[in-house]
């Protein structure tokens, strides 16, 4: 079969089956021309949450399927390829965080949203990186415990001097490998592009940022820009986005490795089985565990609207 065939098939069956495909913008281009939305985490779960279908296919990460699940416990949730998780993810666990807020009883917890959802149940408030900021400053506690990513909770710090901050040692693998000198390389290889960077990026690496945001905010900050030319300081499936929606645009990858190999898992096929009902790993949490993890999902999305 090619690819558009395939595709074809895919369209028809959801259709038929109710079933609803989101993409992270991350995953391959041929994917995110058959999804029913695209975007980037808030995008997901807002999406997820709205959406009729009887069956969501998530074709991103574990965390992002586990997140329909908990906002939608009635539907069938499948994550299109079982082994694409987040590293950052896996990085801290229930035992541990309890551990620290053991210690540091008024510290309010936050925790990014990729995150596992059995860890989300211990958290008082999730955040996107779209609208981390935001939701921490609408916060009434002080003392914020943030987590996993100390790149993005430094991001957050900075621009809220007001709050008490405590990082831990997480990250995402794929941003928090890029550093400086890639950045000054790519700077003068292109002395006209501005330059717009993730913020799960090292902070000496988003210091020289002329905009600092999520997926969605850095593909609307370069549509919406009168200038020309953009290096990309993200995962690459961005740049070739941009590529496609501002032809007249230049974007240049900060660096051509800048791929989550997660994301690249899952291949139109596994969202042809998947659709088939050949394949993809169903999502099944316990009641308990979508009753205490969506409290916090539910707060980020009260507080982001
Ligand atoms: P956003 O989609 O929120 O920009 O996050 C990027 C990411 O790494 C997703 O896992
Ligand atoms: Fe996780 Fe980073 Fe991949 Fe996003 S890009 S899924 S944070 S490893």
């Amino acid at each position: 079969m090619t690819i558009r065939e395939i595709q074809e098939e895919i369209l028809r069956l959801k259709k038929e089956k109710n079933i609803c495909i989101l993409a992270h913008s991350y995953v391959a281009k041929e994917i995110q021309e058959i999804a029913d939305f695209t975007g980037d985490s808030y995008a997901l779960s807002v999406k997820a949450k709205d959406t009729d279908a009887d069956t969501v296919i998530m074709c991103g990460v574990r965390f992002m399927a586990e997140t329909v699940k908990i906002l939608s416990p009635e539907k069938t949730v499948y994550l299109a390829n079982g082994v694409a998780g987040c590293p950052m993810a896996e990085q801290m666990d229930v035992d541990s965080i309890s551990a620290v807020k053991q210690m540091y009883p008024d510290y309010a917890v936050v925790a990014y949203i990729n995150t596992t959802a059995s860890l989300k149940t211990i958290c008082d408030v999730c955040v996107t990186s779209s609208q981390a900021v935001d939701i921490v400053s609408k916060m009434p506690e002080k003392n914020i415990l943030f987590i996993p990513d100390c790149n993005l909770g430094d991001y957050v710090k900075n621009q809220l001097p007001e709050k008490n901050f405590m990082l831990l040692s997480g990250g995402c693998p794929t941003h928090a490998k890029i550093d400086e000198r890639e950045v000054l390389k790519a700077k003068a290889a292109h002395p006209n592009a501005l330059f717009l960077v993730h913020p799960e990026c090292k902070p000496e690496v988003v210091k020289h940022a002329d905009y600092v945001g999520s997926t969605s905010g850095i593909m609307n900050f370069a549509k919406k820009s009168d200038a020309k030319e953009f290096i990309i300081g993200t995962e690459i499936s961005i740049t070739e986005l941009l590529q496609y929606d501002c032809p007249d645009k230049k974007f240049y990858p900060l660096t051509k490795d800048i791929i989550c190999s997660n994301m690249k898992a899952t291949t139109l096929v596994d969202v042809y089985n998947t659709v088939k009902g050949t394949g993809g790993e169903e999502i099944v949490l316990d009641s308990e565990t979508i009753t205490r993890a969506r409290k916090c999902i539910d707060k980020m999305i009260e507080l982001g609207e």
